[in-house]
């Protein structure tokens, strides 16, 4: 794997850590995160000494502030329409990874940062978080998969007045909403982090990524079909073991 400038990658113990690493500019998404993500995750998914994921931010303020508003402004329209595929690539290798990705969020957790933790598992956060779609404000809706993700997880009227008023959410009311699972100190966010991973891991890795698979794959689907879905899910494993 090439080193990497606007992230860092660890691997301990079956935990790959993957930190946002762009604190100055409270880690806005930019083109080379995009593509240093892309890559970092595709190594993952075939790393079968991976048991689960942590995805977490550098620095005290944020853990993401959305796009890079430089690249964004500026960018001419090629530049753009890439930008877009690229986007949809992303998000798609995102949910793609087998394993349980965790994300840990703290500070401004904005835009595309939202949408990144979206696209994980569970979501762990400080209780500094503070969240946003400042999207309306640029005349723009989300293009990392918001506005299909955010109602599937708090529901169409919430998400409908984040989405449309760009009203911004703190801690305590993300968890009363569940668009977060917990809220903890700042201090014991990493800790709680490594603890949930560790339970997750000492379960079965095939049963692990079945449940999530089911969940998962059975979101798009009708209740009958989800079943069906179980189903041959379910007897997959039975058949491995
Ligand atoms: N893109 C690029 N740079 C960003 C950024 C973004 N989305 N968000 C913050 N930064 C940069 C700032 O330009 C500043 O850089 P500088 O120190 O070189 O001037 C640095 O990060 C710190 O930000 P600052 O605005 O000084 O911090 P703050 O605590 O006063 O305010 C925010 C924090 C998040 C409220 C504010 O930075 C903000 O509104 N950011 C834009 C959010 C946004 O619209 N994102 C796009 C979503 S699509």
């Amino acid at each position: 794997m090439s080193s990497f400038e606007v992230i860092i990658y660890e691997k301990q113990g079956g935990i790959a850590y993957v930190t946002l690493n762009r604190p100055k500019a409270l880690n806005a998404y930019n083109v080379q995160m995009r593509d240093e993500l892309y890559e970092v995750l595709g190594a993952i998914k075939e790393d079968d000494d991976v048991r689960v994921v942590i995805l977490k931010a550098a620095g005290e303020k944020a853990f993401c502030a959305g796009a890079d508003l430089t690249e964004f402004l500026t960018a001419p329209p090629p530049v753009f329409a890439r930008q877009a595929r690229f986007e949809r690539d992303i998000w798609g290798r995102f949910l793609s990874v087998p394993q349980p990705v965790i994300a840990a969020l703290h500070g401004y957790v904005l835009g595309s940062g939202i949408e990144m933790s979206l696209c994980c598992d569970i979501r762990l956060a400080a209780d500094d978080a503070r969240f946003g779609l400042p999207e309306p404000g640029l005349g723009i809706i989300p293009a990392a998969g918001g506005s299909q993700t955010l109602p599937r997880t708090i529901g169409q009227a919430a998400a409908l007045e984040i989405l449309m008023s760009g009203r911004w959410i703190e801690a305590k009311e993300a968890l009363k909403l569940k668009l977060v699972n917990r809220i903890m100190p700042r201090t014991n966010l990493y800790g709680e982090a490594e603890k949930l991973a560790k339970k997750i891991m000492s379960y079965n890795v095939e049963t692990v990524r079945a449940a999530k698979q089911a969940v998962w794959r059975g979101m798009d689907l009708s209740l009958a079909e989800g079943l069906e879905l179980e189903k041959r899910v379910g007897q997959g494993l039975m058949t491995r073991s």
